[in-house]
């Protein structure tokens, strides 16, 4: 080792070091804990009554619940408007989240309950035909039997553009002569399918010469 004064020096660091624990030790109190200094033995303070947490406010039930009271309501709320980039938005959304389970006509055939899953109630039957809109947006924001909630996965703006989607999907599958008196149907209607596996489906190349075949004499074939 170097000259004895050196050691000593971090010796007398050491010590020194010590001294300065509690600093890093100070007295406090994790959250929940027990204190006998206030009256209710919390050692936190409770929030001032009706303190909202910033970003909770949630002032419209409505939007956020489907509900009035504690029965589903039946009208879109206003900062939804049924138009077609909501009607795009949740199908889109539908057929991300949903669509595996419930297909994409809704009949409850998706790919997950062909290959086992239980089979949800298809979307084109009565009792769903005419449960009110809040109905669905209750069901994704809270699960519905062996059915999970999708509250984390999609927004609450999402989830209505994906109820106004269900229930143009339920009007195209129920739609009868009466809605379309008069009227030439433009197409046929569209025939839906599940999804592959999706990857692009195979295109046929024209076959590729032998090699060494456009060198040579039929050179000028290359200019096609
Ligand atoms: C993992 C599969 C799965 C996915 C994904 C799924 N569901 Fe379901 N859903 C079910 C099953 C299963 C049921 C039937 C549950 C039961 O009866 O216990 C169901 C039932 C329902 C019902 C009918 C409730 C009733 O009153 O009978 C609605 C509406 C519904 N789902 C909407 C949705 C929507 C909207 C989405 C997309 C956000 C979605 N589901 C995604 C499996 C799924």
């Amino acid at each position: 080792m170097g000259h004895p004064l050196a050691c000593l020096g971090i010796l007398g660091t050491l010590v020194l070091a010590g001294c300065r624990q509690d600093m890093h030790d100070q007295p406090r109190f994790k959250p929940l804990a027990e204190s006998d200094f206030y009256a209710d033995l919390r050692a936190s303070r409770t929030p001032v009554e009706g303190t909202v947490a910033r970003g909770q406010l949630h002032e419209d039930a409505y939007f956020y619940t489907g509900k009035i009271g504690a029965n589903p309501g039946n009208y879109m709320p206003a900062e939804v408007p049924v138009n077609a980039d909501t009607l795009a938005r949740g199908r889109e959304r539908f057929n991300i989240y949903c669509a595996p389970c419930h297909s994409r006509v809704g009949d409850g055939n998706g790919m997950i309950v062909q290959r086992g899953y239980r089979h949800p109630p298809t979307y084109h039957q009565d009792r769903l035909r005419q449960a009110p809109l809040g109905y669905f947006f209750d069901v994704m924001t809270n699960g519905f039997g062996a059915m999970p909630d999708y509250a984390s996965q999609i927004p609450p703006r999402d989830r209505w553009c994906i109820v106004a989607y269900i229930r143009a999907l339920q009007l195209s599958q129920a739609a009868g002569a009466a809605e379309i008196a008069g009227q030439q149907v433009p197409s046929a209607a569209p025939a839906f399918e599940e999804p592959g596996s999706g990857a692009t489906p195979a295109v046929e190349l024209p076959a590729s010469p032998e090699p060494g075949a456009e060198t040579g004499s039929h050179g000028e074939e290359k200019q096609r």
